[in-house]
């Protein structure tokens, strides 16, 4: 095992020293591009100021005979947009397929000043992570790049999901996770064909009480791996993510499902549709109610200490923390979005 003493030592000479802390950024919609496709390329200088990350993908859903176009689109990209405080990061091809290696080898040598993340697909234990870790930190030193790349994982195998506390301190590279349900549903044999969201066979059946119809209840079938995800990020001081919602018809799904991981711990999601910016920017956002509910918090218990009751509920240091959680995201998009700002009155 590395020595703690280590772990924040870079892996090449000259490689910029590993980040103690995560930048404090608001990803509430980690917004997929398809790179090759130069309609889509234009519309990126104003997608700019709508989201909080733009990926360029190059993993699935890029056929394989664009695959390169993808990779070189994502460098024009990356070097034509001026993406302010807006994120830019890459989905590559997974570690074991014949892209991999090139897409991290050109990506940093030509715009590795500018990436933010890394998201790797696929991660399977925190060996993957380890490799590219220590191909990223040679490539830093090569290129002079100042700041380091950040890995975000998705998990989406079974294994990943039984590594995922490993995976989520394999190193102070690591920014955060994913989940991938398309992947994960393929990798665990589950009997479904979405990307994400529910299933109305997945329920559980109330008692038969005499005559009548019985009801029923959908359940989430996301909800174990979300709650180990959330666990194993949060000790380990990264940040977790919903990944893809695929039924771009069925807004309503797709916002319980976002809501759910927000309400569990989640910052953000993937938006594969413009649609879904809206509704990642309303999920991810704090509401106004619950930020004035947590100031009220606050103000009552300004150190945290003791106990307090306001509108009948009790307060203690576990709610005064909550409440800073929320009050620091609202500030956080207020600084976005002054718009927010005002109905937050931060
Ligand atoms: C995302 O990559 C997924 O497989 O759901
Ligand atoms: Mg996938």
């Amino acid at each position: 095992m590395k020595l703690p003493r280590q772990f924040f030592q870079p892996l090449a000479i000259g490689a910029p020293a590993p980040m103690r802390d995560l930048p404090v950024r608001l990803e509430r919609m980690i917004h997929f591009v398809p790179p090759h496709v130069e309609k889509m390329r234009a519309k990126v200088p104003e997608l700019v100021s709508q989201v909080d990350v733009v990926l360029g993908n190059l993993e699935d859903a890029i056929p394989v005979d664009a695959k390169e176009a993808a990779r070189k689109g994502f460098i024009e990209m990356g070097k034509t947009v001026d993406f302010g405080a807006t994120g830019l990061w890459t989905r590559i091809n997974a570690l074991n397929s014949p892209w991999a290696l090139d897409d991290v080898i050109e990506i940093v040598g030509a715009i590795g000043q500018k990436l933010d993340v890394i998201m790797l697909p696929k991660v399977d234990g925190p060996w993957d992570i380890h490799y590219l870790d220590q191909l990223l930190a040679q490539l830093e030193a090569r290129h002079r790049i100042a700041k380091p790349i950040l890995i975000h994982a998705i998990l989406e195998t079974a294994q990943g999901v039984n590594n995922v506390e490993a995976i989520a301190s394999a190193s102070p590279r690591m920014h955060g996770m994913s989940l991938g349900p398309a992947d994960l549903a393929a990798s665990r044999a589950m009997k479904t064909t979405r990307v994400g969201g529910g299933h109305p066979e997945y329920k559980v059946l109330a008692d038969a009480a005499g005559e009548g119809p019985r009801a029923a209840y959908q359940q989430d079938l996301w909800h174990y791996t979300v709650g180990r995800m959330v666990d194993a990020c949060a000790a380990a001081g990264i940040k977790p993510f919903y990944g893809p919602f695929g039924d771009f018809s069925d807004a309503a799904a797709c916002e319980a499902q976002f809501r759910n991981a927000f309400l569990m711990g989640c910052l953000g999601a993937w938006s594969l549709h413009p649609s879904q910016i809206a509704i990642a920017k309303k999920v991810y956002s704090p509401d106004p109610a619950e930020v004035a509910f947590a100031k009220k918090i606050v103000e009552a218990m300004p150190d945290g200490a003791g106990a307090v009751m306001i509108d009948g509920k009790m307060q203690d240091d576990a709610t005064w923390k909550q409440a800073k959680v929320l009050i620091d995201l609202a500030k956080l998009v207020a600084a976005k979005d002054p718009e927010m700002g005002q109905r937050y009155g931060v």
